[in-house]
């Protein structure tokens, strides 16, 4: 996720906005860039790379000082990570200079109109666009920048957190936001910006931290004043005396990354299908998709590889893709399917599903899919990445840096692309009713307000962590849509807190792991009220007979199966191909606070790669 650092005041802004961005280094990022202006003349240095790369690069391109900067750390959206695409973006008269973090949308209109105005674009970003949309606006009516800024946002549809500097007016820089964060450090005739209170909290504790849809105007010796960008209306400033410490700051106030990664996933499932699911105008349109999309509605067979996680997501996919799509679905670890000499036939397409996008076995299995002729399509969360670069096409999950070792956000942002997938083939092949496909759409674009919900059971998780956080085995029983989803809680329990968790299709349980139930085994039953409701019922019933204890993962309002388990988790109800983006939540919440109970270190647990880059 991109970082921002801006500086206004008396002292050096070069060794501020380093550090600053070295601090910012934890949301991850690809490249990095630096703007100066020493009154005179405005410096740009940036690159591909670490904060380390840009301090070596500058060293020799940044000739001048300055007391007005502002850094960034790119976490690539739009275009590949390179130089060129590295923030900040200097408008084509060479005044306006902008750091982005977020999406513009409609990027794609707006530059082609520009272009069509004389507009010449150097890098394949959307941030580019928009500081030529702010310079081409302050143009034609001979305004001031902020201005410009509030008309020209009122223009774009998207996410942003932005900075802005002109060399006209080299005492103040222009910041907004809607949709990814934004802080501002009120010192001692100085201001500091930046995409938390990390980079200057040695400087000042007070900060002000903008709401979405505002803007403000930082100008040296001046009071700030801030605005909302659509009606123009003044806001009062809220100063807050900053009370955290710089490791709570980086974590976004959560103990552990992990939690806030499982906080952020309403915001990241929207991030996922922003501008691609309309669901007023019951379209799906993901560009890597429309491509392709004869490959896909030609394929015989869809072959899912993937590890971990990500492989548990491709097992949801499958059921999702069948049911959707009817076109066959396989899915298997990449670590067997590369060595066992797989029979590819030329029309098979190859989804490889990758958090990461480094993954050792899943770009192995990519290379052998596409030596044998396969058309291979990624879904990754980092841009650029390996994966990326080797598959045919691909869809981004939007997901954020992902720091917990063990993935959360990652696989509901990975369900979300590959339904949105589902759903376009579905269309295209008429494979579901005009009327199921609307109602999908409608229901995945407030699955995120029900994810939201469903996170209201971290009290609920926490009272059920503490009685079971001695337990040494677990088990995990979910069918349908929510069998993978019994393995990945298990794995998340594994992974974090070194108790032995088994996943199993609930069905399945009574052909060997039911010899395992006796009145110390908890078991967790994924239980919602849509798909094999009646079915699960029973399992919970030979579980009980065996005096198994109960945890069941149910649908708000649910009677029945509270009667029969000891403890009981309510979510939100969706219907059963959308379950699994609400069941997993309170399963990762429950593994979390197990793991803290346990004094576990759940953000780098032993033994464990975030990316594994080796076989
Ligand atoms: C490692 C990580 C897991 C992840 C798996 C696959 O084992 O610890 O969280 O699911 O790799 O990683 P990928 O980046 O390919 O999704």
């Amino acid at each position: 996720m991109c970082g921002i650092v801006g500086y206004i005041g008396h002292r050096e802004a070069y060794p501020i906005i380093i550090k600053g961005l070295k601090r910012l280094e934890y949301r991850g990022y690809d490249s990095a860039g630096i703007m100066l202006f020493d009154g005179q003349e405005l410096k740009v240095s940036k690159t591909k790379g670490k904060v380390t790369d840009l301090e070596e690069k500058s060293s020799r391109e940044m000739t001048i000082n300055g007391t007005i900067g502002i850094g960034h750390t790119r976490w690539a959206t739009h275009g590949v990570p390179n130089d060129v695409n590295s923030h900040p973006h200097v408008s084509n008269s060479g005044n306006l200079v902008i750091i982005h973090n977020g999406i513009i949308e409609n990027y794609a209109p707006l530059k082609e109109e520009l272009i069509k105005r004389g507009y010449v674009f150097h890098s394949d970003t959307d941030s580019e666009v928009l500081i030529n949309l702010i310079e081409d606006v302050q143009k034609k009516e001979n305004l001031k920048l902020g201005k410009a800024v509030q008309i020209a946002l009122n223009q774009v549809v998207g996410a942003y957190a932005i900075c802005v500097f002109d060399k006209q007016k080299p005492d103040e820089i222009v910041v907004a936001r809607l949709g990814s964060p934004l802080a501002i450090g009120v010192g001692e005739d100085e201001y500091f910006i930046a995409s938390d209170a990390s980079p200057f909290i040695e400087y000042t504790s007070n900060a002000i931290y903008l709401e979405d849809e505002e803007m403000a105007v930082v100008r040296l010796h001046k009071p700030l004043k801030i605005r909302k960008i659509k009606d123009d209306t003044l806001v009062d400033p809220y100063i807050q005396e900053l009370k955290m410490n710089l490791e709570q700051i980086e974590k976004g106030g959560y103990d552990h990354f992990m939690l806030k990664e499982i906080y952020e996933q309403p915001s990241v499932i929207k991030d996922t299908y922003r501008g691609r699911l309309h669901a007023n105008l019951g379209l799906i349109q993901m560009a890597g998709i429309e491509d392709n999309l004869e490959k896909f509605l030609n394929a015989n067979r869809i072959l899912i590889v993937a590890c971990g996680t990500s492989w548990h997501a491709g097992l949801v996919a499958e059921y999702i893709f069948e049911e959707f799509t009817r076109i066959p679905v396989e899915v298997e670890y990449a670590s067997e399917f590369r060595y066992r000499n797989p029979v590819i036939n030329k029309g098979d397409v190859v989804i490889a599903i990758s958090q990461s996008g480094e993954t050792a076995d899943t770009l192995a299995a990519i290379k052998l899919a596409k030596e044998r002729g396969a058309f291979v399509f990624g879904v990754c969360n980092v841009v650029g990445s390996s994966i990326s670069r080797e598959t045919h096409a691909g869809a981004y999950t939007h997901a954020g840096p992902e720091i917990g070792v063990a993935s959360t956000k990652a696989f509901t942002t990975q369900i979300t692309v590959l339904t949105m997938i589902a759903l376009r083939l579905a269309k295209a092949k008429g494979t579901l009713t005009n009327s199921d496909f609307h109602r999908y759409l409608q229901e995945l674009e407030i699955i995120p307000e029900k994810v939201a919900e469903a996170l209201q059971t971290n009290d609920k998780a926490k009272e059920i962590a503490e009685i079971f956080k001695t337990a040494p085995n677990c088990l995990y029983l979910g069918r349908g849509y929510n069998f993978p989803v019994a393995l990945e809680g298990a794995l998340k329990l594994k992974e974090i807190s070194y108790i032995h968790a088994e996943g199993y299709p609930a069905a399945e349980m009574k052909h060997g792991p039911i010899a395992l139930i006796d009145e110390h085994m908890p078991v967790i039953v994924i239980a919602p009220k849509q798909g094999h409701y009646d079915k699960v019922v029973s399992n919970i019933q030979e579980i009980k007979s065996r005096s198994g204890i109960i945890i069941a993962v149910v649908t708000k309002g649910d009677t029945q199966v509270r009667e029969l388990a000891d403890y009981v988790i309510e979510i939100p109800e969706t219907s059963d191909a959308l379950s699994p983006l609400l069941t997993t939540i309170p399963l990762q919440l429950l593994s979390y606070h197990i793991a803290v109970m346990r004094e576990c270190n759940v953000d780098q647990p032993r033994n464990l790669a975030k990316s594994v880059t080796v076989e």
